[in-house]
């Protein structure tokens, strides 16, 4: 027997095989801490799960939650980006994803056809580089680096590939880099895709974890973006609801319209009480998430103090879960990682599965305990040869 060329040629995520290796060191007794996936430990407040435990418990949630989503739940998505960014959505423009992976990864199928092209970042979620992969599409790498704040510069970009795009991806609040991005800059990425007539792809899941004061904007707050660009919206992260898989894609008509169709013929749409949940934490009570943002931001500055302690390079993240850092020096990204994974049974992420120019890099994620943090990267620096 034997599997499509397309899922030959696609390699196993990352994740996946890290998953294989921690579950034989944890067999062999290894006590690891895991800072590798960005897969939030804080629970959701406590009123979501009450509506979801309600709403399970009433026997007309059980069928189909439809394929466009339920008419509270799109008008909880509206109102949602309205008080949020005071973006007016109207109803075409808006679609409940099952997370927003599964509506990046289907962006593709309903974009790119075999031999379309895909402007991605270099370091970037590696979806934008493996979903091209399923429909026969091609990417390009931009180059996001310290020196511009992670940001691209357009006019980097040659044009002989800007005029053969059919899409381009940004993602901020960044990961891994932790770059944040300003109106301004949406603004030219804006310009950029309508000069050359590109799908802007903005893919936001982290824009309600920020720290410093810093609000993320949406990219659809750019006076007539929604004529050429799509934002990719999760309450995986900012709510803590990550297992449970409830997105948004929202903007550009034309581009809802073609995902909604191709994800009909894919899923089924999402769990009622799912959507109940989702519907509370988008426009009820906000107020626990600044509490939960402060541990993020502690854990951020306690990854920043040993790191600086030991004149490691790290740049300052504003915004999403991680802590982008220079390997130390006489390791590989993937060395390091091993190193820390097999010596100190410490699991992060290496800088190079995200792009050439993560190789040098390593992310750490802040999903664990503030405690086992700190033991974290007590162990970190033990290992660490000066
Ligand atoms: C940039 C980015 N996009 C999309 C996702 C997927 O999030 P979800 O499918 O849980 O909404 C992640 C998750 O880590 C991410 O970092």
């Amino acid at each position: 027997m034997k599997p499509a060329k397309r899922a030959q040629n696609l390699p196993p995520l990352f994740f996946a095989l890290l998953s294989k290796r921690i579950a034989e060191l944890s067999a062999e007794g290894a006590d690891i801490i895991k800072l590798d996936a960005g897969s939030p430990d804080l629970p959701p407040d406590g009123r979501l799960v009450e509506t979801l435990k309600r709403s399970a418990d009433d026997p007309t949630k059980h069928n189909y939650g439809g394929y466009a989503g339920q008419p509270h739940f799109r008008q909880a998505i509206i109102d949602y980006y309205g008080r949020r960014f005071g973006v007016e959505l109207d109803n075409a423009e808006l679609l409940p994803l099952i997370g927003s992976k599964e509506g990046v990864v289907n962006m593709h199928l309903a974009w790119i056809d075999p031999g379309d092209l895909s402007l991605i970042p270099d370091p970037c979620y590696p979806s934008y580089e493996f979903a091209p992969m399923l429909t026969g599409g091609r990417t390009e790498r931009f180059d996001l680096l310290p020196e511009r704040g992670w940001l691209p510069d357009f006019a980097a970009i040659p044009k002989e590939s800007a005029k053969a795009a059919r899409m381009l991806w940004l993602n901020y609040p960044n990961n891994p880099t932790g770059g944040t991005a300003t109106l301004e800059f949406f603004a030219e990425a804006i310009d950029f895709c309508r000069q050359y007539d590109i799908l802007l792809c903005h893919d936001a899941p982290y824009s309600d974890i920020t720290y410093d004061g810093h609000q993320a904007p949406s990219v659809l707050e750019v006076p007539g973006a929604k004529e050429v660009a799509v934002e990719f919206n999760s309450l995986s992260k900012t709510y803590s609801l990550a297992g449970w898989r409830v997105g948004m894609a929202v903007g550009c008509q034309v581009a809802v319209e073609a995902l909604a169709t191709v994800k009909t013929q894919i899923d089924s749409g999402l769990a009622k009480p799912i959507q109940d949940m989702a519907a509370d934490a988008l426009i009820g009570d906000q107020s626990w998430l600044i509490p939960r943002n402060a541990i993020y931001k502690e854990r951020r500055d306690l990854c920043l103090e040993t790191l600086g302690k030991m004149n490691i390079e790290t740049t300052l993240p504003k915004g999403g879960l991680y802590i982008w850092f220079r390997t130390p020096a006489g390791y590989s990204s993937l060395e390091y990682h091993t190193h820390l994974l097999e010596k100190a049974h410490i699991s992060i992420t290496p800088g190079h599965i995200y792009g050439n120019n993560g190789e040098g890099w390593m992310r750490i994620s802040l999903v664990a305990k503030t405690e086992r943090l700190k033991e974290a990267l007590a162990r970190l620096e033990k290992v660490t040869s000066k």
